[in-house]
């Protein structure tokens, strides 16, 4: 008889708060569409956590759709990869509410994604805010995946979902797979580009210092030619993290788009300074954009196209995630429906 061996299952999810970047493409998307045939994979548009700050119901649709649009365009074809809209599998926001009677008040507060957003919407330090992590939690959860890739600043968070995932497990049995969260090396953490010692981040509005999947050529090379690099007088193009982390973010990036390691780029650069590398980068990030953009708008017209994949992809999560449900809701001591 063949053997028919289960692949793992990987899943990750990025919000539609803000218009994908650079970032968000080297750092996360473009790892994940290497993993399509290694791994069971499903990826998410997370738009009931982009709620949590206030959005322009217009926008939050357009960048939903948008987000799927680029998933697909970066690589993820719908065939090998489960894609989905968070809200089409309604087991997400109920799994949500179950978990956040198994997360702690104490435990919550001290998240640092918290502590940053209520600062900066002191205005709206809403329930949602605060409970953030246990949707999270559910989202994973739910799919019983091995691995979670995430960016260095959502560990916090899924590391809270061993803590709940254990809890729950401790006092119902074996009900929740642990997954591992992983942290991609190369990429993992692309800066802004006027910010080194911040990430290019694809939410706050104020950050001048990004660049988006969706921006033209023209405004591609008018960032990388502003882009900070450091201020020893040197000017020398060489990987010193610490000491010149402007330099080293276009160094992450320029290797990331050319696949040329950062020997290769202190040899290519030698002697000819920052004013010569920062185009480089720039024209580097542009090539490997334009098809992606392009490919994009193609998508984004066909609109029967993108329904059928978020139709499909949502039954085929739902049909994971009510199994999960299911089996929560009974240990819970729910009445069967
Ligand atoms: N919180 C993640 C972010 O801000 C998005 C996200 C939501 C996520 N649920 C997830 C990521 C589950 C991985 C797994 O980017």
């Amino acid at each position: 008889m063949e053997e028919v061996v289960q692949k793992k299952r990987m899943l990750s999810g990025i919000k539609p708060s803000g218009d994908l970047t650079l970032g968000s493409y080297l750092g996360a998307i473009k790892n994940w569409a290497e993993r399509a045939d290694e791994y069971d994979c499903y990826y998410f548009m997370a738009d009931l956590h982009a709620i949590t700050v206030r959005q322009n119901p217009a926008d939050l649709r357009r960048r939903t759709l948008e987000q799927l649009a680029q998933y697909i365009a970066c690589g993820l074809d719908p065939e090998k990869n489960t894609l989905f809209i968070q809200s089409h599998v309604h087991q997400h926001a109920e799994l949500g509410w179950a978990l956040q009677c198994y997360s702690m008040f104490g435990e919550l507060s001290r998240m640092t994604q918290f502590k940053d957003k209520s600062a900066k919407n002191a205005d709206n330090i809403n329930g949602g805010l605060f409970s953030y992590p246990s949707l999270m939690a559910a989202d994973i959860l739910l799919y019983q995946p091995d691995l979670v890739p995430v960016g260095e600043d959502q560990k916090q968070h899924v590391e809270l979902c061993h803590t709940i995932a254990r809890r729950f497990n401790g006092v119902y049995g074996d009900v929740f797979k642990i997954p591992e969260p992983f942290v991609p090396k190369v990429g993992a953490r692309i800066m802004s580009l006027t910010n080194p010692l911040a990430k290019m981040s694809k939410s706050e509005n104020e950050d001048t210092g990004r660049v988006l999947v969706m921006d033209p050529p023209e405004v591609i090379m008018k960032q990388f030619k502003r882009a900070i690099t450091d201020s020893d007088t040197t000017n020398c193009v060489r990987y010193d993290k610490e000491n010149k982390p402007g330099v080293a973010n276009l160094m992450t990036i320029y290797s990331a788009c050319t696949g040329k390691t950062y020997d290769q780029i202190e040899q290519e650069f030698d002697g000819l300074g920052y004013g010569a590398f920062k185009p480089k980068v720039g024209e580097a990030v542009v090539e490997t954009l334009r098809p992606i953009r392009e490919e994009t708008l193609r998508i984004m017209k066909d609109k029967a196209y993108l329904e059928s994949v978020y139709r499909d992809g949502a039954q085929k999560a739902s049909y994971v995630a009510e199994k999960t449900l299911r089996k929560v809701y009974k240990k819970l001591g729910f009445v069967a429906k």
